[in-house]
C-alpha cells in the first residue's frame, strides 16, 4: 500500500545542520515529501505526539529537548514508507543503531536524561494516521 509516515528531524538533527542530509536519505530512498515545515514544537503538541511516553522516566526530559529548538516536520509518502523509514532511522538508541541507518551514521550518546536520537518516524499506520493529523491538521494519512 502507498502510505504516508510522519518524520520529524528532532531539534539536535536541526540543530547540527542535519535536516538537508537526512531529507537527502529519504528521497534518495525513493520516498517523496509530501509536506515539509520548520516549526517549534509546543507543550500541547508534544502531549498528544507523546501520549503513550507519559509517566515514563524519559518523559519531561523528553519533553524538554523536543522544546529546545526548531524540528523540521515531514510527511513522506511511498510504498511502505513506515516500515521504511524506520528500517532508515536505525534502532532508537543511537549507540546500537546499525552503520547505514540515520542514527547509527550519524547519532551517539551525549550522556543525557533523553536518547537524542536525531528523528522520529511513525511506527505504525495508526499512528501516521494519529500522528500527521496532531502536526498536519490539513492533511491526511
Ligand atoms: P522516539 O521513539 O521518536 O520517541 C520516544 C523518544 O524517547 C525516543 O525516540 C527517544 O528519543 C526517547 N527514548 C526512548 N527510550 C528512551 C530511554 N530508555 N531513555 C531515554 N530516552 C528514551
Amino acid at each position: 500500500d502507498v502510505q504516508r509516515s510522519l518524520v520529524l528531524v528532532k531539534p539536535d538533527g536541526v540543530r547540527r545542520g542535519l535536516s538537508g542530509e537526512i531529507l537527502r536519505r529519504i528521497e534518495a530512498k525513493g520516498y517523496t515529501l509530501a509536506a515539509v515545515e520548520l516549526r517549534d514544537a509546543t507543550p500541547e503538541v508534544l502531549a498528544e505526539h507523546y501520549a503513550e511516553h507519559e509517566g515514563k522516566p524519559f518523559y519531561a526530559p523528553l519533553v524538554e529537548f523536543m522544546l529546545s529548538g526548531p524540528v523540521l516536520a515531514v510527511v513522506i509518502e511511498g510504498e511502505r514508507c513506515i516500515e521504511g523509514f524506520r528500517s532508515l532511522a536505525g534502532a532508537t538508541d543511537p549507540t546500537v543503531a546499525a552503520p547505514g541507518t540515520i542514527r547509527g551514521d550519524l547519532g551517539r550518546d551525549w550522556g543525557l536524561a533523553v536518547q537524542q536520537n536525531l528523528v522520529h518516524g511513525s511506527d505504525a499506520p495508526e499512528s501516521a494516521a494519529r500522528e500527521i493529523g496532531i502536526w498536519f491538521p490539513g492533511l491526511t494519512a
